[in-house]
């Protein structure tokens, strides 16, 4: 079954390319494959890898750009006036980050929607307002989930007070029952989450990741690839579910060895560099947080709360730091915090608070990555709203 789900995807992406997307397959090159997964998945992997066509490479002699939005929270106080005007404005941040920058890619870094907020059956409406700036200019991207993304919503308090409950926004049903379930409020899990971005979204680079880590959902692997030879990898870009909504806010033990185990698989030198993406700090984070200003090594412009972390620390980021290849770690979930800071042999970096939803009212931005083939070297900045720049660094040469 997954292996037929899979196929029929790389197809709808090959049609796409010769169709609509000509102009990214020919003007953009840049080439991420999808790689690896684990034991069980060696079929998807094979398919993925051998298929050859699916490949989108990288411009000959230009870097590879990476925008990162973090925390958008749509779907915020949804029944009111003032949480849809938060996502217009959201829409217009990533519409400016992506006229300026140009990115070939955009990671959407969890809390991407603001569940608990949303009064409808079905959050993946919202997921989808949130991925349409980038779609809607043919730009491929991948998300992980935030501690936000598939909580069931709160009932708010003051709703059971005089003005009452608003109304309720519950899908009209022919059958006399099934309006019931479409008005549950349970919450989009995270796998309907991504099955429904997956399976609409060409673009979408996303998995579903392994089943043996579920409730952690976002775990997969992808490959940027040479402009000149689509088999050779310049870096291997991987995410991580960080847990939290429906889940304690962990990566688990079986998350930890999934890295171990596809990293050794994958890239078994360790000689290809390797990033590494989820939203919520570990708590190696607290260990090189600055205390009130940012000084050098680290590099940032906002310090203005704790680092939240994190429930528990099970074994990654030991994996993390022992391995040479492994050169950036990448997270969001702190709306005041935008550093980098080294930690052993690798930076740990927050990314910067991009949507108008969440708290906080920090100018927004993103953070942009970029990774250059010849030579080797991973460069970072924070890109604001504003078009104003600052906070480069240089992550890896
Ligand atoms: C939820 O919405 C997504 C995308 O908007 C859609 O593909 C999916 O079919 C919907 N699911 C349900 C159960 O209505």
């Amino acid at each position: 079954m997954a292996v037929k789900e899979s196929k029929q995807r790389l197809q709808c992406i090959m049609g796409r390319c010769f169709s609509q997307l000509t102009i990214l397959c020919f003007t953009y090159y840049l080439s991420i494959v999808a790689v690896g997964c684990n034991r069980q998945e060696e079929k998807d992997v094979k398919l993925l890898t051998t298929t050859g066509e699916n490949y989108l490479r990288i411009r000959p002699g230009v870097p590879f750009k990476i925008a990162l939005f973090a925390d958008l929270h749509f779907g915020e106080n949804a029944w009111t006036n003032w949480g849809p005007q938060q996502d217009l404005n959201s829409i217009k941040v990533m519409s400016t980050v992506l006229d300026d920058e140009t990115p070939d890619f955009v990671i959407y870094l969890g809390d991407v929607i603001t569940a608990n907020n949303i009064p409808i059956a079905n959050a993946s409406l919202y997921w989808d307002q949130a991925t349409s700036p980038t779609r809607d200019r043919g730009i491929p991207w991948a998300s992980v989930f935030g501690n936000h993304d598939d909580a069931p919503f709160i009932w708010p308090l003051e709703w059971f007070s005089a003005p009452g409950i608003p109304q309720l926004i519950c899908p009209a049903t022919s059958s006399p029952y099934s309006g019931e379930e479409e008005c549950s409020f349970r919450g989009t899990q995270r796998i309907e989450l991504m099955r429904n971005e997956i399976e609409r979204n060409t673009l979408s680079y996303s998995q579903r990741g392994p089943k043996d880590l579920w409730p952690s959902v976002s775990n997969y692997v992808l490959q940027l690839s040479s402009s000149d030879k689509p088999q050779l990898p310049v870096a291997f870009l991987y995410f991580l579910d960080s847990g939290g909504g429906s889940y304690p806010e962990v990566i688990s033990s079986s998350q930890a060895e999934w890295f171990k185990y596809t990293s050794q698989e994958v890239n078994p030198d360790s000689r290809v560099p390797e990033i590494i993406f989820w939203h919520i700090p570990s708590k190696a984070y607290k260990e090189v947080a600055p205390r009130f200003m940012i000084f050098k090594p680290c590099v940032g412009s906002i310090n203005k709360e704790r680092v939240s972390a994190q429930e528990a620390e099970m074994g990654i980021m030991n994996i993390l730091s022992k391995r040479p290849s492994v050169k950036a770690v990448f997270v969001g979930h702190d709306h005041g915090l935008d550093w980098c800071c080294p930690y052993s042999k690798l930076w740990l970096c927050f990314a910067r608070h991009t949507g108008y939803g969440g708290y906080g009212n920090w100018p927004r931005g993103a953070r942009i990555l970029e990774i250059n083939e010849q030579p080797f070297s991973i460069k970072s900045w924070i890109k604001m709203e504003d078009g104003h720049v600052h906070s480069e660094v240089i992550l890896s040469t």
